[in-house]
């Protein structure tokens, strides 16, 4: 007798593959979807309502410390080593050293940057750390405000509690290259930090650092005057990956995607991420970079340079860092009327 395959059984095994496929390709729904711009434009912002309640757990800005009287004696009449804070009172001295415990190190306490016994020491790294962390925020509270408006941000923004900001980033070695596809232009590596997409994975150290052109359209017909490469349109949006994710958006929350690179086209939020773009520049190369002098090897990437901030580090997958909790309002010793020193 000839044996025939059930035809039951190749059914089931091809609506298994199917089951696969969609599962690995599309989200899980609910998913909604919001119009952002004008019909027909496309301008719509896909969310997950499941991740959304993922990152409300991780995204909530804690209840500021009550507030401290500005009279009596100010810090510098009986600290000794207070450059930075001794103009303020005794009372908002000891409230914002509270505060910074509670933002930057819970679980070391006073101790995270001080020595037992011994408050004026000068010898612990993360207190020269944190007075450039301070006149970092200071900038950034008083130079930025096209960014940080006046929700503005404190050491919170970024350390959530911990020593070293969750999300960051430092250069890498060359030789990351891994497995055929990968080429030495840093592509094709699948990492999280463009989005598991095959782009040049470290567009940080030359747009969040660096000051190259985020371009790519050129601005000229002619051949002659076209400065615009492949690689950078590559790189370019390997950013555009970072900004979307860092924020937890579609590329239409900033473009029209009928022209990336008009500006007459593009929503408002694409000039606040612009400035966002020039903050970074300006924290990383003047603040934070400068650093790998002071800090340990162990809290260094692996080419020596310190571990550095873009988008992510205060964004953390919303558009609004925690949700546009004002934390400026509470701590107006972040930001002095006048600018910080430098
Ligand atoms: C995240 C780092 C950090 C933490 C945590 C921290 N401090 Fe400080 N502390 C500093 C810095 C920076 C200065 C110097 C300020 C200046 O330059 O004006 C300082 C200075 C001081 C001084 C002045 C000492 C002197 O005589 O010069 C005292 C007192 C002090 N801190 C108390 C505390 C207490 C109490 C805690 C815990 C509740 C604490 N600090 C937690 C960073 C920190
Ligand atoms: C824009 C984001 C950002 C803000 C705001 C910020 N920091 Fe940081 N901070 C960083 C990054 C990134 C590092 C990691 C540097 C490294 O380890 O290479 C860091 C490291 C530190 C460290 C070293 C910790 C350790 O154990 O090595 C201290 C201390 C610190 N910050 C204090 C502060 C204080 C105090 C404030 C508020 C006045 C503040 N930071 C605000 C980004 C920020
Ligand atoms: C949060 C806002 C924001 C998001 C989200 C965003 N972009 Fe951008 N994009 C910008 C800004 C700002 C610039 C201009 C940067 C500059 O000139 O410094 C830009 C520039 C570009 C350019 C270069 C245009 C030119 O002039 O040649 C392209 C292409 C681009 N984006 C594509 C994308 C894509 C694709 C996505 C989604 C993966 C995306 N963008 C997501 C803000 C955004
Ligand atoms: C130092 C922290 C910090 C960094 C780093 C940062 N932002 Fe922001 N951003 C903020 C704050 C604070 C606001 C104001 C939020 C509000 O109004 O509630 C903001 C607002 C925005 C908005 C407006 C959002 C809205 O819904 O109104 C956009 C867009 C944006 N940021 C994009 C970016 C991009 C892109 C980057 C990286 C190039 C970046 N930001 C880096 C702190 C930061």
């Amino acid at each position: 007798m000839k044996y025939r395959f059930p035809a039951a059984v190749g059914l089931a095994f091809l609506s298994f593959l199917g089951l696969i496929f969609v599962m690995q390709t599309f989200e899980r729904p609910p998913v909604s979807s919001v119009q952002q711009g004008f019909r027909g434009t496309g301008m719509v912002q896909v969310a997950n309502p499941r991740l959304a309640a993922m990152l409300r757990d991780v995204n909530q800005a804690p209840p500021a410390l009550e507030a401290a009287s500005a009279d009596g004696d100010r810090a510098s009449t009986i600290y000794e080593n207070v450059p930075l804070l001794g103009h303020l009172s005794i009372e908002q001295f000891g409230r914002l050293m509270q505060a910074m415990t509670e933002w930057v190190s819970p679980e070391a306490g006073c101790n995270g940057c001080h020595v037992e016994g011994n408050f004026a020491a000068e010898n612990v790294y993360q207190k020269q750390v944190s007075r450039r962390m301070i006149q970092m925020v200071q900038r950034i509270n008083t130079q930025w405000t096209n960014h940080v408006e006046a929700v503005g941000v404190t050491c919170y923004t970024c350390h959530r509690g911990q020593p070293v900001p969750a999300a960051h980033w430092a250069a890498m070695p060359e030789h990351g290259a891994r497995g055929m596809a990968a080429s030495a232009d840093r592509q094709n590596l699948g990492l999280p930090s463009v989005g598991l997409a095959s782009l040049p994975h470290d567009p940080y150290s030359v747009y969040l650092a660096g000051g190259a052109d985020i371009r790519v359209a050129t601005r000229t017909p002619l051949p002659s005057g076209n400065r615009q490469t492949i690689q950078g349109t590559e790189a370019t949006y390997g950013l555009m990956m970072h900004l979307s994710q860092a924020l937890g958006v579609n590329c239409t929350f900033c473009h029209n995607s009928r022209s990336f690179a008009s500006w007459e086209e593009s929503n408002p939020h694409r000039q606040t991420a612009w400035y966002g773009i020039r903050m970074l520049r300006d924290i990383n190369a003047d603040y934070i970079a400068p650093l790998r002098d002071i800090l340990p090897p162990e809290r260094r990437g692996p080419m020596g340079d310190a571990l550095q901030a873009n988008c992510a580090t205060c964004h953390r997958g919303l558009s609004e860092p925690l949700y546009g909790a004002p934390m400026l309002r509470d701590y107006p010793e972040l930001a002095p009327a006048a600018a910080a020193p430098r």
